[in-house]
């Protein structure tokens, strides 16, 4: 029943094209996000003890999770110095938390009032964001930098997931409602998988 409704959703969603699939324009763009889910780092940092981040640059297959991060910002460089970190999924109950991981390079984020929460890990030294409703558990395997990104590959060495998504030992994919960042270089905005 939910995969018909979901399909007929993405159904109106095309069609408002009018149907010109094919027509296509150059945009000059020096970005173009096609919908990525965000999520929050969450790291050991020599000066705070521990801190958090938001970002968006993610893939993972099966065991492996790789992340993007400039290399300017202080995530990156406690993450390659400590080698593991967390990566939480928050849902859209929590923008003003990912706005202050977003807009506040190396200031002591977890200490903002109205912040994000954490535990610390039984598995290895790193934060878990309590809000959000999934945390991977990831061990750095391997950095390339290039120009001024960093590239992590880590592994997954657990996965946590809020026992409300979790229907008869598996994910319960309807339930989880991740926020998605999307735009151009002019503007980027939030979006939602379902406004409930
Ligand atoms: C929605 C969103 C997505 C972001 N995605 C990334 C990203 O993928 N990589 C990155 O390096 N910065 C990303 N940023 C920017 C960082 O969060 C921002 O520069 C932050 O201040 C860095 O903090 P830090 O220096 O304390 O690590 C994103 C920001 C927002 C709001």
């Amino acid at each position: 029943m939910s995969i018909h409704i979901e399909l007929f959703s993405l159904y109106t969603c095309f069609n408002s094209l009018g149907g010109d699939y094919l027509n296509k324009t150059i945009l000059d763009t020096e970005k173009l996000y096609y919908g990525f889910p965000i999520f929050i780092l969450g790291y050991k940092d020599d000066r705070w003890g521990y801190n958090f981040t938001t970002s968006s640059s993610s893939y993972t297959l099966d065991n492996f999770l790789n992340v993007g991060l400039s290399n300017q910002g202080n995530a990156s460089k406690q993450i390659k110095k400590h080698g593991y970190f967390t990566l939480n999924i928050p849902t859209k109950d929590y923008l003003e938390q990912i706005k202050i991981g977003g807009f506040n390079s190396g200031a002591d984020k977890f200490n903002f009032s109205n912040s994000f929460q954490y535990d610390l890990s039984d598995k290895m030294d790193v934060p878990i964001i309590k809000e959000c409703v999934i945390t991977l558990e990831c061990k750095v395997s391997q950095i390339i930098e290039e120009d001024s990104i960093v590239h992590i590959f880590s592994t997954i060495e657990r996965r946590l997931v809020n026992s409300k998504l979790i229907k008869d030992n598996h994910l319960d994919n309807n339930l989880l409602n991740p926020v998605l960042y999307l735009g151009d270089g002019n503007k980027r905005s939030f979006k939602f998988l379902s406004s409930e």
